[in-house]
């Protein structure tokens, strides 16, 4: 269908522009998405903020169209002030979007060119609203789980029906915990409850940000489901297999005029040029020479993602609980881990107690930042403690690595809640974080008998996933769909 450039015999270009939102766990499925189009012959512009922006170089099949967002000053480290700087981001860069989007556009069409539609983050509502102003199709891409877009769809429900906020709990516990310790008990199993609108999620594992991060929460949600409504399409960063209820629960809900694409897992369908080259901090690559050298499924992965923040207590429970258990491992301590560690006397440079590197010494390796995906597909590793981001868990699944969860914040809970009761691939350490506590689950999680059956049925579901992304797969075809239905948008 390719038609003849006017001025010449230039074949004529398909173009598709993305916008991802400039944080690390969006960031990789939109430039793995890119991947996918790239080699599915579509031509990828990448409009990007100035905040976090990407290296051009390490992309040189692409073009980039940097859009300044006037926001200056250091990253935020709170999530409370990273949710309220996701949310200022889209409005902060709309008007120089709309001047660089008409130049592109301006430009392209001159060439002969055409320009299918553009694919940005749920979270950049303002560029939606630029794009169908343009009359340019836009489809959502959606980082998380397609349960966690059925939270979202459902946030507001959940408020009316008094589940949510769950800090009224909090406030209520805090003011009334000296004089009704049985209200408190009440509350407590309040957050156990199950929620029958969204099964398998209790009360607990829906979308949370903690104390006074409701407002924000809320309207970050809205705003996502508000930009998947108006746009032309919804992709998915998950597979059949891993979801097929869910999947089908959002398709009843956005009926037709949002056709959803369930195209995860995406990291697998177009692997990382060179290992790093959509990582925002520099992957120290030793460590795969390390794990080279240790037996197979007994070294525990330990890293937090990208945003978690944790308190120097939970940091030091954590480190003497690695190194009570006499597991080797690999812990990522990315600079900001620790919540006010630089301040703190009692955490070397590396945020770590006193002692900690002595008595674990030859057994364990810490790192700033690590290559996530090759250390997951590493034959050493035999378990990953994490926070259930959504990338971490889809990784993890896709190698058949079993999980130990903590989340902090989001969608993590959720995450945890199908990796422990629906997948059972993994466990939960909940409460207050003790060594003694995290010990006992890293044994559990590596050694026991519980572990290694969580971990058998963790390859079912990198079979599952291997399935999808196959030739005939589910994944495969709705590429196929989404490639179909990109041409299909193009005037
Ligand atoms: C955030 C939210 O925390 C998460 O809940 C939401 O689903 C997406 O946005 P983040 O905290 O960064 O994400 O976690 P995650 O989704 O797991 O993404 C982290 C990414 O960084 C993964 O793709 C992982 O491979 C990569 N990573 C992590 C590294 O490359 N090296 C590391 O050392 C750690």
């Amino acid at each position: 269908t390719a038609a003849v450039h006017p001025a010449g015999p230039h074949p004529r270009r398909r173009h598709v522009l993305l916008f991802p939102l400039p944080y690390q766990g969006h960031i990789n499925p939109m430039f793995r998405l890119a991947g996918v189009l790239h080699a599915r012959g579509f031509a990828i512009t990448v409009f990007h903020t100035s905040f976090n922006a990407p290296d051009p170089a390490r992309h040189p099949q692409y073009r980039f169209v940097p859009v300044p967002d006037g926001i200056s000053g250091p990253a935020p480290v709170a999530i409370e002030d990273v949710v309220a700087r996701i949310i200022a981001l889209g409005p902060a860069c709309e008007p120089a979007f709309r001047d660089r989007l008409a130049a592109v556009l301006d430009e392209y069409s001159r060439s002969g060119d055409a320009v299918a539609c553009l694919v940005a983050d749920a979270h950049l509502l303002p560029v939606f609203q630029v794009a169908t102003s343009m009359a340019l199709p836009a489809l959502a891409l959606r980082t998380g789980s397609a349960a966690s877009y059925a939270c979202f769809a459902a946030y507001p429900m959940l408020c009316d029906r008094g589940y949510l906020p769950l800090v009224r709990i909090h406030d209520m516990m805090d003011a009334f915990i000296d004089s009704f310790p049985v209200f408190l008990d009440q509350q407590d199993s309040q957050l156990d409850m199950l929620v029958p609108e969204l099964p398998p999620y209790r009360v607990r594992d829906l979308m949370q940000l903690g104390k006074g991060g409701h407002g924000l929460i809320r309207e970050l949600l809205a705003r996502a489901v508000a930009a998947v409504e108006a746009s032309s399409g919804l992709i998915l960063n998950t597979f059949d297999a891993l979801e097929h209820g869910e999947l089908a629960g959002i398709r009843l809900d956005l009926a037709a005029a949002v056709p959803v694409f369930d195209v995860g897992p995406l990291h697998k369908l177009s692997p990382a040029a060179g290992g790093d080259d959509i990582s925002l901090l520099r992957q120290d690559r030793a460590c795969l020479e390390w794990l080279d050298a240790q037996p197979r499924d007994s070294v525990l992965y330990v890293s937090f993602g990208s945003l978690a923040c944790m308190t120097p207590w939970d940091l030091a429970e954590t480190a003497w609980g690695i190194a009570g258990s006499g597991v080797p491992f690999l812990w990522v301590v990315r600079p900001g881990l620790v919540r006010g560690a630089c301040q703190s006397q009692h955490y070397n440079q590396q945020q770590l107690p006193e002692g900690f590197e002595a008595a674990t010494r030859g057994r364990g390796m810490v790192v700033s930042w690590a290559p996530q995906e090759d250390v997951l597909r590493h034959r050493a590793v035999g378990g990953f403690w994490t926070h259930n981001g959504w990338n971490s868990t889809m990784e993890s699944v896709c190698e058949g690595v079993p999980m130990l969860c903590r989340p902090y914040f989001g969608d993590q809970p959720g995450n945890v809640r199908y990796v422990e009761h629906v997948w059972r691939v993994g466990f939960e350490v909940g409460g207050e974080l003790e060594r003694g506590t995290v010990e006992a689950a890293i044994r559990r999680l590596m050694t026991s008998a519980d572990g290694a059956e969580m971990r058998a049925r963790a390859g079912e579901l990198k079979k599952a996933a291997a399935e999808c992304i196959g030739k005939g797969g589910s994944s495969c075809l709705a590429i196929d769909k989404l490639v179909t239905h990109i041409m299909s948008l193009d005037s």
